[in-house]
C-alpha cells in the first residue's frame, strides 16, 4: 500500500431543498459579501438563482453576481471576476453550477488573495499561498470540483487548458440537491456520468500498490454509476438515480478512490482536445479512453484483467490479454449505450496530423515531461493514441 494523505474538508449538505440552507451556510463562514458566480443561464431559467438570493437576503448577507461562465471556463472572465470582487469588497465566492463555474470561482478566489497574474498557477510557474473561501451549489454531477483540490481554466489566446491542484481551494461547503440536475440535457447527464467513471478509472489503472479496500470502493462506485447512468438514459427524472450519480461524482474525485495512486493520461489527452476543439469534457474522455486503454493495456495487464472481471463482468477464463481486451470492449459498449462517443468522428472532431502533433506535445509539456503511470507516456505515445482515436 502507498503512503497517502486524505483531506476532505468540504461540508456536504445533500438532498431535496438543500439550497434553502445557503444563507445560513455562508453566514456561518463569517463572510459579509458574496459573489454569486454562474454559467450561461440554466440557473436563472430554473429559478435557482432567485431562491439563492432570497436565502442570502434572509440571512442578511450582501451579494453581487457575475454570470457567463462557459464550459471549459475562460481566463478572461476570471480576470473580470477578480476586478469586480475587488471593487465590491467581496469576501466569499458562491459557485452556482457545475465544474466550469466552480473552477472559475476557485480561480477568482486565488486571484483575490495572491499577488500577480493568476494564470501563473495554471502555468505551474509558482504556487498559490492563499485562496478566498469558495462554496458550491452543484447543478450537474460530473467534474467533482465541489470537493476536489483542482481547478481547470482555459486561456483564451491559443486555447490552452490547464489544471492547478492545491488543497487550499477545496470548497468550504457543497450544496447538492439531486433535483437541481433534472433539467440537464441528456448529453450533459451522460458526459457527467462518464467523467465520474473516469475519475475513478484514472486512479484504478495503476501498475503497483495493492489496496483492497480502495479497489472495492472503486469497483462499487463504477458499477453503481454505470447502472444508474442507464436508468437516467431512460428515465431522466428518476430522483434516486440522480442522487446516486450526484454523490458518486463527489466521492469519485475527492481522493477516496485513489489514495496515493493515479494515471491521469486520459484526462491529460482530453484537456488538449478541450482546449483546441472546445469539446464537452466527459464526451472527450469517452472518445479517447478506448485508444489509451488498448495502447497501455499490456504494461498494466493485471489491472485491466481485474477491471474486466470485477467491474465489467467478463468471465475469468482464457489468456489475460483476451480478458483485458474484452473488458475494454465492454466499457466502450457501455459508452455507446449512453450515447457517448468512442472515437473522434463520433465526438464531432477531425484533427489534422499537425493538430494531433501539437496536442501530443502540449499534453507532455502540461504533464511536466511525461504523462501517466499505467504506462509512462512520451510525445510519440500520445500522438499514437490520438491517431488510434482519429477515425
Ligand atoms: O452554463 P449553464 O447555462 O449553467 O449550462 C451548463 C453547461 O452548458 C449546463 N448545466 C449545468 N447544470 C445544468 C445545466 N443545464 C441544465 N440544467 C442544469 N441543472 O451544463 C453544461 C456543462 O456545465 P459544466 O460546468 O461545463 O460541466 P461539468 O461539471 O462537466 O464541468 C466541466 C469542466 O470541469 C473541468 C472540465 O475540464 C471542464 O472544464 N474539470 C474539473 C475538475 C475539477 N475541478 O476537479 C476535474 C475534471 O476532471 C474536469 O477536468
Ligand atoms: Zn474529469
Amino acid at each position: 500500500m502507498f503512503n497517502f494523505t486524505y483531506y476532505t474538508p468540504t461540508k456536504v449538505v445533500f438532498g431535496k431543498g438543500a439550497e434553502e440552507q445557503i444563507g445560513a451556510l455562508v453566514k456561518a463562514q463569517g463572510c459579509q459579501k458574496v459573489l454569486i458566480h454562474y454559467g450561461g443561464g440554466s440557473a436563472v431559467r430554473s429559478g435557482l438563482l432567485e431562491r439563492i438570493k432570497a436565502s442570502l437576503d434572509g440571512a442578511g448577507v450582501a451579494h453581487v453576481e457575475l454570470g457567463g461562465v462557459v464550459p471549459n471556463p475562460r481566463l478572461s472572465l476570471v480576470y473580470e471576476g477578480i476586478e469586480l470582487c475587488r471593487k465590491e469588497g467581496v469576501d466569499f465566492i458562491l459557485a452556482v453550477g457545475g465544474g466550469s463555474v466552480i473552477d472559475s470561482s476557485k480561480a477568482i478566489a486565488y486571484g483575490l488573495t495572491n499577488e500577480g497574474d493568476v494564470w501563473d498557477f495554471y502555468d505551474h510557474t509558482r504556487q498559490a499561498t492563499a485562496c478566498m473561501p469558495v462554496g458550491a451549489v452543484l447543478t450537474i454531477a460530473a467534474a467533482g470540483s465541489e470537493m476536489s483540490n483542482s481547478s481547470v481554466i482555459t486561456k483564451d489566446e491559443g486555447g490552452v487548458k490547464r489544471g492547478y491542484n492545491n488543497d487550499i481551494c477545496r470548497p468550504k461547503f457543497a450544496v447538492m440537491d439531486p433535483e437541481l440536475t433534472m433539467t440537464l440535457p441528456p448529453y450533459q447527464t451522460a458526459s457527467g456520468c462518464t467523467d465520474i467513471l473516469m475519475h475513478t478509472m484514472e486512479r484504478y489503472f495503476c501498475p503497483e500498490g495493492s489496496m483492497e479496500i480502495t479497489d472495492s470502493l472503486a469497483e462499487g462506485l463504477l458499477k453503481t454509476v454505470m447502472h444508474n447512468a442507464q436508468i437516467l438514459r431512460d428515465d431522466p427524472k428518476n430522483y434516486d438515480a440522480r442522487a446516486e450519480i450526484m454523490w458518486a461524482g463527489s466521492l469519485s474525485h475527492n481522493g477516496l478512490t485513489g489514495n496515493g495512486r493515479g494515471d491521469w493520461s486520459t484526462h491529460g489527452l482530453e484537456h488538449e482536445m478541450g482546449g483546441m476543439f472546445d469539446v464537452t469534457h466527459g464526451a472527450g474522455l469517452a472518445a479517447v479512453w478506448g485508444s489509451w486503454a488498448r495502447y497501455v493495456c499490456k504494461d498494466c495487464l493485471h489491472r485491466f484483467v481485474k477491471f474486466a472481471v470485477n467491474v465489467m463482468g467478463v468471465p475469468n477464463e482464457g489468456a489475460p490479454e483476451e480478458i483485458a481486451g474484452k473488458g475494454i470492449e465492454a466499457m466502450e459498449d457501455f459508452f455507446r449505450s449512453i450515447n457517448m462517443p468512442t472515437c473522434f468522428s463520433e465526438l464531432g472532431i477531425a484533427p489534422t496530423q499537425e493538430q494531433m502533433e501539437t496536442m501530443a506535445k502540449m499534453c507532455i509539456v502540461a504533464g511536466g515531461g511525461t504523462k501517466g503511470t499505467a504506462k509512462v507516456l512520451n510525445v510519440a505515445d500520445c500522438l499514437k493514441i490520438y491517431e488510434m482515436a482519429n477515425h
